[in-house]
Order: C-alpha cells, then structure tokens, then sequence
C-alpha cells in the first residue's frame, strides 16, 4: 500500500491507501474521491483522469501515447499534468499529492 494525497480544487486533501500495481485513477474511484471523471476506464482514450503531480514526484516521464491525449486537456494543461490512469502505484511514490483540476473537459 502506498498514500496517496488527492487534492480537491478548494484544497480539500483525501488521503488514500491505495495498493500497489493499482492505478492513481482507480485508486480514486475506488475510494470516491471527486474530480476524476475517467470515463474510458483507462484505456488512454478520454483525459478525463486529468491530474496535476506534485513537483519533485519520482515518476517514469510520460508515454508518447499519454503526452498525446493530454494535449486533449490543453486548455487547462501545465508541465506537471499527467493522467492519472498512466501512474501505477508503487512504494517509492508514497505520499504521492495530485492535485485535481477545476473540470475534467
Ligand atoms: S481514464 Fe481515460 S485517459 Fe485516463
């Protein structure tokens, strides 16, 4: 298990224990943390497990697939976002904090 921090827009922090091998999304689905939409369940085909790490997250940089579809969220994309449905949980990301943004579209 590892921790992971979701923080909502106003700053409101869900701290989840989520298992390794699982993903950041469904991590938050599973545990009903508001603002990941995820409606491809997945599969790298929606954005709408949009996120924001964190900086200093030891994280393995983003797939061209993902770096793709994120320009879906380009309106509200940063250097930081990533989707969530990409970051698999592992012990040397505890204590992850995303940051979720205002909409999912
Ligand atoms: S859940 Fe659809 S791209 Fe992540």
């Amino acid at each position: 298990m590892a921790t992971i921090v979701y923080v909502s827009p106003d700053d409101v922090r869900h701290e989840v224990e989520v298992p390794v091998g699982m993903t950041v999304m469904s991590g938050a689905l599973q545990n009903n943390v508001p603002g990941i939409d995820a409606e491809c369940g997945g599969c790298l085909s929606c954005a709408t497990c949009h996120v924001y790490v964190d900086g200093g997250a030891d994280l393995p940089p983003p797939s061209k697939d993902e770096a793709e579809m994120l320009d879906a969220v380009a309106a509200s994309r940063r250097p930081e976002s990533r989707l969530s449905c990409q970051i698999v949980v592992t012990q040397s990301i505890d204590r992850l904090i995303v940051r979720i943004p205002e909409t999912q579209s």
